[in-house]
């Protein structure tokens, strides 16, 4: 049996982070995986969410299951963080990847003939998931790597081929890997096409608070869902909440009636039976919580505001090195990553000559920056760029 089993495609990601702690060198920068690092290059445990704890471990009086869909308060305050109104229907999954997969299930068993529509780049995690559940997919046109800016004409131009019953996969915000963020009129524009194509959005929402604010991240998803029939939305708490290793997320559907919902729960069933719930307690104990919820939002927008900070940082010392504005969309892009687009040679260069890592594909994230190290990538970066 086992010996009919082929090796798997390594995943970039986690073969870089395995890189990283085998270098011995001690100045050496991780600018791959994508976890928050404070200045000190620790990722903590967000305030509110170990006062959370405590409050749970003393209240806590029960182990026995939840709810099959997941705990009705951790989906009511999940539904209200990133829609407003709490409608929909939910269900709790381990992570955003555990959202994602339900909701690449779940258009296997509506529409098995659907093409899934990536933008190019995504998160390579996108492709794997909807060729394991063996779905169609396709790309569309997204990234100007000359500009580090939207291609705005070849994507509009790539959606209005969609066929009805399609499904658009669209980054809530904080684009990953490129950073580069729909405006609203884009936002309008998609809206527009996915209607008269008769096409159904998946927003992928794994970062909201990173880019302009818990709220501002969140209105093109809340705008879009009221000018769609149907809609699909994966969320994920990991960073935003900093429970990585919790594994919390959410599948939101809007659109559809009970037999979504019917659907979704049976999914849960399928995969894991009930959904895993300490995260997801822990993220309902602060969105509940008055005092933790708003502890937690003043604590999330100081690390927006310090990525910001670093980027607008990286964007002057990158000027002042390189002499150029080449980088300068640095400081536009938003959230925890910036495609910088650097030939592989220049990254493999950046690696091993400066201890410096990130993707491939020049994917870094600017959460493993701190003051000290801004000026360290500016200089390298010059240098390999020569
Ligand atoms: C990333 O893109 O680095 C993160 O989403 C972590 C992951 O699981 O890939």
């Amino acid at each position: 049996m086992f010996d009919a089993l082929r090796p798997q495609a390594p995943d970039m990601i986690l073969r870089l982070m395995q890189m990283f702690r085998d270098d011995p060198r001690g100045g050496k920068v991780d600018l791959g995986v994508g976890v928050y690092r404070d200045a000190t290059g620790r990722t903590p445990v967000m305030r509110a969410v170990r006062e959370a704890g405590r409050r749970m471990w003393a209240a806590e009086e029960t182990k026995v299951y939840t709810a099959m869909p997941g705990d009705p308060a951790f989906l009511d305050a999940m539904r209200r963080l990133v829609l407003g109104p709490d409608t929909g229907a939910a269900i709790a999954t381990p992570g955003g990847t555990g959202a994602l997969r339900q909701a690449f299930e779940l258009i296997r068993l509506a529409r098995p003939d659907a093409t899934i529509w990536l933008p190019d780049p995504t998160w390579p995690n996108h492709p794997a998931l909807i060729s394991a559940v063996g779905l169609r997919q396709a790309t569309y046109r997204y990234f100007d790597t000359a500009t580090g800016g939207l291609d705005v004409d070849g994507m509009m131009a790539d959606l209005e081929r969609v066929a009805a019953g399609d499904v658009i996969l669209l980054h809530g915000c904080c684009h990953n890997p490129t950073g580069a963020d729909l405006r609203p009129a884009h936002w309008a524009h998609v809206a527009r096409i996915l209607a008269h194509r008769g096409a159904l959005p998946l927003i992928d929402m794994a970062y909201q608070g990173f880019g302009e604010g818990v709220e501002d991240d969140a209105l093109p998803t809340r705008r879009l869902v009221t000018q769609v029939p149907e809609a699909l939305i994966a969320a994920s708490c990991s960073k935003n909440f900093g429970i990585y290793r919790e594994r919390t997320g959410v599948l939101i559907a809007t659109g559809g009636g009970d037999v979504v919902q019917d659907n979704l729960t049976a999914l849960n069933r399928l995969a894991y039976s009930f959904p895993p719930d300490h995260g997801a307690r822990l993220v309902a104990t602060v969105l509940t919580s008055a005092d933790l919820e708003a502890d937690w939002r003043a604590e999330l927008d100081g690390i927006r505001r310090g990525m910001v900070a670093l980027r607008e940082a990286l964007a002057v010392a990158l000027r002042a090195e390189c002499r150029s504005d080449r980088f300068g969309f640095v400081a536009e892009h938003r959230g925890m990553f910036s495609r910088l687009g650097l030939s592989p040679a220049e990254v493999e260069a950046l690696r091993d000559r400066h201890g410096i890592y990130m993707l491939g594909d020049s994917r870094m994230n600017v959460a493993g920056l701190t003051a000290d190290t801004v000026p360290v990538l500016a200089r390298a970066i010059a240098q390999v760029t020569a």
